[in-house]
Formats: structure tokens, sequence, C-alpha cells
């Protein structure tokens, strides 16, 4: 079917990020206002186990539901979904992964609700947010898993004192002051003591967490003439409580995050070019590195220097030729920004040609002119020229861009004038700057009254 003249909405403007590859996609997702929701759903403190294990169903029908999810982790309204690290899930595209995840999670939780809490009504729908994070080694892997679940014992002991606390009769305030600064060992003497509670004998849900993912297990396919039972190994979805931050889990997993085999070609995908969107002007700023150390090495006057400043806009006249999209350009001291027109196709408006070609350009063009505008000045230290490239999808904006580096030109012009001529007058150049602290402090008027005064002062 043809395209619509419309179609450009799409083509132009729809970016859909592609994770990088060779790297775990983890998918957390976390409940929305959950203090509320359980609150309301009157859920036991500081667990429910019925809510927790109703969050282990979802992440098994998500294992059942997506194949390429290798492993899952989840504790309190949370849930870590890592993907097998060469997944093509929906290629790649972060949001195609991100909402099918959370939207499936979330209309499990909502199915699987009287199942687990067959007695109370889902007073208000849960909705959970989700974030995507790309892990590219095994040790990040295992080191961002065993961050939560490190978190979930750190919340988890502390979350068991305080309600036993408030159970047996303190405020919360009064259990939260209790807790103030306890270490891991004052909790623990704390529960056995008061409570007669060992920590450890805690359910291994409560303290470990729980995760989820593909375990070996010996199953019974048929049986023998004999009618002896044949067994398989197959791999079944299985839950478990077991502590996830040591090397003995991963040890007998191995399988679980094994690192791609992929074919050379997949370097290719590396390469993320990255389009500045169409119906937005692009502003390519200049800037010349290290300025102060090239103007003192080539005698440049202070604080301008007029041939220098001539040869930066002879530069840039010379960048208007070369880049006819190049509208206008605005330069003072040692920048130069140039503003393209709103629909430039330059480089099919690919971010790093444009600027690598544009501070290029703008180097090669200052060294053409250098003997031109210093002909008896020798070009000792190579100049090298920074650039950023800046979008504004408004010409208001532009404008607003372009009068925001003239008034940090007068800024900066009013603040060497009066410095250099402070210096030039004999004060030595750190007292000049801190007599200027004093001045730049106030009012806006007070450099134009030192100015003035200099003028007289130092003819
Ligand atoms: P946002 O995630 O920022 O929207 O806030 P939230 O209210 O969901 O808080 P957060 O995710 O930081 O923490 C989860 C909250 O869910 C906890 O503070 C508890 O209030 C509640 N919660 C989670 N699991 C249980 C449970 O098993 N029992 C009870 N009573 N509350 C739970
Ligand atoms: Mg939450």
């Amino acid at each position: 079917m043809a395209n619509s003249e419309y179609e450009y909405v799409k083509r132009e403007f729809e970016f859909d990020r592609r994770l990088p590859a060779s790297n775990w996609i983890v998918v957390r997702i976390d409940g929305c206002h959950f203090h509320r929701f359980s609150k309301i759903h009157a859920f036991e403190k500081p667990n429910d186990e019925n809510a927790l294990r109703l969050m282990n169903a979802c992440a098994t029908s998500m294992l059942e539901k997506f194949p390429d999810i290798v492993f899952a982790y989840g504790v309190s309204d949370e849930y870590s979904f890592v993907f097998r690290e060469e997944t093509e899930f929906y290629q790649r595209r972060e949001s195609k992964i991100l909402s099918i995840c959370v939207s499936y999670f979330t209309s499990v939780y909502g199915m699987k609700w009287k199942d687990f809490f067959p007695n109370k009504d889902l007073r208000e729908p849960p909705y959970f947010d989700g974030r995507v994070v790309c892990y590219p080694n095994m040790k990040t892997i295992h080191d961002y898993l065993a961050w939560r679940q490190v978190d979930c014992h750190i919340n988890n002991h502390y979350n068991t004192c305080f309600w036993m606390l408030v159970k047996s009769g303190k405020t919360e305030k009064e259990a939260q002051q209790t807790l103030k600064g306890t270490f891991s060992e004052d909790k623990n003497e704390l529960l056995s003591q008061q409570f007669q509670v060992n920590y450890e004998d805690e359910p291994a849900m409560f303290r470990k967490g729980s995760s989820v993912y593909r375990d070996k297990v010996e199953t019974k396919v048929k049986t023998d003439d004999y009618g002896n039972p044949i067994k398989r190994i197959r791999l079944a979805i299985t839950v478990s409580n077991l502590d996830i931050i040591g090397p003995e889990f991963w040890g007998k997993h191995q399988y679980i995050l094994q690192e791609g085999k992929y074919r050379y070609e997949y370097v290719k995908k590396f390469d993320d070019i990255r389009r500045l969107p169409c119906c937005n002007w692009i502003v390519v700023r200049i800037s010349a590195c290290q300025f102060d150390k090239f103007s003192l090495i080539h005698s440049f006057d202070k604080p301008n220097d007029e041939t220098a400043l001539s040869l930066m806009n002879a530069s840039a006249s010379l960048m208007m030729e070369q880049f006819p999209d190049i509208i206008f350009g605005y330069g003072f001291s040692n920048e130069y920004s140039f503003v393209f027109q709103e629909n430039t196709e330059l480089y099919q408006r690919n971010e790093r040609l444009i600027l690598s070609s544009c501070s290029s350009w703008f180097t090669s063009f200052y060294m053409m002119k250098w003997k031109e505008y210093f002909p008896s000045k020798e070009l000792v230290q190579p100049p090298k020229f920074e650039a950023e490239v800046l979008c504004y999808p408004k010409p208001k904006i532009v404008c607003d861009y372009l009068s925001w580096r003239q008034a940090e030109c007068h800024n900066r012009n009013q603040y060497n004038t009066c410095f250099w001529m402070l210096v030039k007058s004999g004060e030595d150049e750190n007292k000049a700057n801190e007599i200027l602290k004093v001045f730049f402090h106030h009012l806006n008027i007070f450099p134009i009254l030192l100015i003035n005064s200099l003028v007289i002062c130092c003819p």
C-alpha cells in the first residue's frame, strides 16, 4: 500500500531505541503505590505470604510466556526479569520490551488474584512501573542480582524487627527509635532476646526473596517393558528461595546466564547511528580547546585580539560557503555557533557525521587562514576545536539560544575588560580577580562604574 503524505510522522519522529547487543537485558517491575495497595487489601505485615506467592505466580507465567527470560528475582512488590544475553525479543526494542513485560505481568496479577485471595475482592486495579537496564558481562549481572538480594535482606531484617516491636505494643515511632543505628547483630539479638525468634528460622521466601528459573529436574517420561520408569532430565520452571549472592547457586546453574555464541557479523549491531529528528533546527557550537594556553603561546592581545577574532570570523564565513544549509553563524572569543536550516539533510542528519565534519572543516579553515591574518606569527601549536550538536524544535528557542550566547559574550567581555585594565594598571592577577569577585557580586552597574574609573585612571 502506498504511503500517505502523513507517513513521515512515523518515519521521521519514531525512534525506538534498540538495546545494545551482547548485554543481559533486565526489566525491573515495581508495584506503584503498593504501600496503599497493601493497606487497602489488608496484607499481613511485614510479609504477606499470599501476596508474595501471587507475585511468584506472575513471574512464573512470564517465564512460560517469554522463553527468552532466563531468570527472575523478586522481593516485596518488585520483580526483575533477565533476558538471555543474545535475545532478539522484539529486535531488542526498548519500549516494546518494557511495555509488554509490565502489561503482561499486570494482567496476570489481576487474573490470578482470586487464586491467592479467594475471600478478598480486588478493590483497586494494581499497576506497575518498570525500567530496563543492560548489563554487559557476567560479573555485572551477578552483582545486579546480588544487590537486589542484599536489599531484600536489609529491608526484611529491619521490617521483621519493626513489626515485632509494634505488635508487642510499641508505637511505630518508638519502634523506629529503638532500631535507629542498629547493626545486623543488634537486630538478631533483639529478636532472640525479646521475642525468642531466631531470624534464620524465618521463612526463606521472606529472608531471601524468590528466584524463578528453569531447573534441571528428573522426570519420568515412560515405563520400559518391565514396568520400570524411564527418566529423563528436563528443564522445568522452578521457584526457589536460595542464596544467589555466593558462587554456589551460579556454580550449579551455569547454563542459566550463559554468554551467547555470536558470529562475527554481530559487531555491526553496535554501530548505533543517531539521526537528529526532522523539523528541528540543528545548531553546531564549535569552541577552541585550551584557548588560554593557545592565546598565550601566540601572544594574542588581552582581553581581545582583533586579528584572532577576525580569523574566527573568516573561518566561519568559509563554513557558510562549505555548508549552504547554515543560515546563521554567531561567534565571540573562542567559539562559533552555526544554525542549520530546519530541514537540512546534511549527512542524512547523522549526528556524529555532522559533529565531526564541522569541527574538522572549521579547524582546517582556521589553519588555512592563519598566515593571512598573522603573516609574521608562526603557528607553533596546532589548534583544536571541540563541537557540540544541539537540536531545537522552535525558532523561538533558537533565538533564545543565540541571545544566551550573546549575553554570555557580554558578561565575559565585561569581566575580562575590567580584569585586564586592572592588571595593566599594575594590579597582580590574583588581586584583580579578588576585586572583581566583590564587584560582580553586586549589581551590574558596578562593573560599568569600574570600567569608567579605570578608563580615567589608565589612559
Ligand atoms: P512506589 O513504588 O514508588 O509507587 O511506592 P510503593 O508504595 O509501592 O513503595 P515501594 O515500592 O518503595 O515499597 C513497596 C511497599 O509495598 C512497601 O513499603 C509495603 O508498604 C508494601 N508491601 C509490599 N509487600 C508487602 C507485603 O507483603 N505486606 C505488606 N503489608 N506490605 C507490602
Ligand atoms: Mg512500589
